[in-house]
């Protein structure tokens, strides 16, 4: 036998090469390396603490790991797949390194649990990584509004347009959606960062550890309540991977937007070249490709997340071997997410808006016929009425090829009796933006405040 598995004691046979290649994870939880460290670190810690391994071993072990960390950053490090995973790769080098001492590391631990904490710690690290993107995103949204608070286009419901709001507002939309994220994903955090080191195999432990010390070593929450659910709890991963899936729609809708506002029959932003890729075959093209494919990824994180939701099923307590199928779609997830957010803030940090084609195409869409319908119902006619006659006079304007604005007294009179002069400037675009002035609307007041609230919120 060319070399004995640190599980081989009761084996006679070699495993069958395609087996170690089919059950192996190493080449991807490799990944996870760093919180594997960690987590012995603290557990090696804990051991000496609690008088079940010495003092001196615990020393050597802690300092054989910061090596292997040094041979894994240097590339030194020999990853072996008749190893399986990260968990027994490092164990078997730190037991080449220091001997004894590293074989006592393992002592009133699993990998069961070792594992679920490794996970636990990588999907947590990532997570609060995309918080901070999250958050440069929207400062990008912020800084953008804030310049536009006064730009005008036109808002649409159906993607038809119906009225004018402030470019500042509609930029701002996508902030909170984003704020929502941010919230959940530290939310998702505190479930996510609580220690299962001392579950072991699925029982307990027989040996005195001090489960809540490794917890406050490691920057957790608090630790596990029940060995059997702490080894077979994924949850947290499945949530992470949610949060992920809203982050990227929320990132598709706002490419959709960029995409078709880059289309020339809108014309309104202008893509930053850096950001854009040209046609192969027709030099007048500048394409949205980011946005596109962007918006193409969201596919696979919500195909992650259905993976492992389907992995889960049905499994029974507690630790099933398929839960190694947990990592690869959270790894995907991690780098399409993080990759996403940080080409969107960049592109909208490089993003150019062109406000004078945003108010010709806003003008020429009787985006204030809602107006004139308000001021009859000012002079008295009930809104259904209202809605009819203004349904007139948007008639009338269109068969003469006019806006709303630009109809005489006496054609607006053809429609009804009680238009007057007055009306004019009831129709002018910046005025029904202004007037929009309650909490949450598009009038600038209330631009001004969202601006406030969420850059207060970006500088704590
Ligand atoms: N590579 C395994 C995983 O990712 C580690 C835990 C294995 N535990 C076991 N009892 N075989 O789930």
């Amino acid at each position: 036998m060319a070399e004995k598995k640190m599980w081989g004691g009761r084996f006679r046979q070699k495993t069958a090469a395609l087996v170690e290649e089919y059950t192996q994870s190493v080449s991807y939880d490799r990944l996870m390396y760093r919180q594997d460290i960690a987590g012995s670190t603290a557990h090696a810690r804990m051991l000496a603490r609690q008088g079940i391994i010495a003092q001196e071993d615990a020393e050597r072990i802690v300092s054989g790991l910061a090596q292997i960390r040094e041979e894994i950053e240097s590339g030194s490090f020999q990853w072996r797949t008749e190893m399986e995973d990260v968990h027994m790769n490092i164990e078997s080098r730190l037991s080449e390194l220091v001997g004894d001492a590293g074989k006592r590391l393992h002592t009133g631990r699993s990998r069961n649990d070792q594992v679920a904490l490794d996970f636990r710690l990588y999907v947590s690290d990532a997570i609060r990584e995309w918080q901070e993107q999250v958050r440069a995103v929207i400062a990008e949204l912020v800084k953008q509004a804030a310049q536009h608070v006064d730009t005008l286009l036109p808002g649409c419901t159906h993607m038809q347009p119906a009225q004018p709001v402030s470019l500042g507002h509609h930029l701002l939309a996508f902030a909170w959606m984003l704020r929502r994220d941010y919230d959940r994903m530290a939310d998702c955090d505190k479930r996510t960062r609580v220690c299962p080191l001392g579950a072991a195999a699925l029982a307990g432990t027989t040996y005195p550890l001090d489960p809540a010390s490794v917890a406050e070593e490691l920057g957790m929450f608090g630790t596990f309540r029940n060995s059997m659910d702490a080894v077979s709890d994924r949850d947290f991963a499945m949530e992470a991977m949610f949060s992920g899936s809203l982050v990227m729609a929320h990132l598709s809708r706002l490419c959709e937007e960029l995409i078709i506002w880059a289309n020339p029959n809108f014309g309104y932003i202008y893509l930053p070249d850096a950001y854009a890729t040209g046609s192969s075959i027709m030099p007048q093209k500048k394409n949205p490709d980011v946005a596109e494919i962007m918006r193409g990824k969201v596919g696979r994180v919500y195909g992650s997340l259905m993976t492992l939701l389907t992995t889960v099923k049905g499994l029974p307590m507690t630790y099933n071997r398929d839960l190694q199928e947990d990592k690869e779609p959270f790894m995907d997830t991690d780098k399409t997410v993080s990759s996403s957010l940080a080409l969107m803030a960049g592109m909208l940090s490089e993003l150019r808006f062109n406000t004078g084609r945003m108010a010709a195409v806003m003008r020429s869409g009787f985006l204030n016929a809602t107006e004139l319908a308000d001021y009859l119902v000012g002079k008295g006619v009930p809104f259904r009425e209202a809605h009819h006659i203004t349904g007139a006079a948007v008639a009338l304007a269109e068969d003469n090829g006019k806006a709303l604005e630009d109809l005489s007294v006496d054609e607006f009179r053809s429609v009804s009796e009680l238009i007057g002069d007055d009306v004019y400037a009831v129709l002018d675009y910046e005025a029904a933006v202004a007037r929009r002035k309650t909490q949450g609307g598009t009038g600038p007041g209330s631009v001004r405040a969202q601006l406030e609230e969420l850059g207060a919120w970006l500088g704590a």
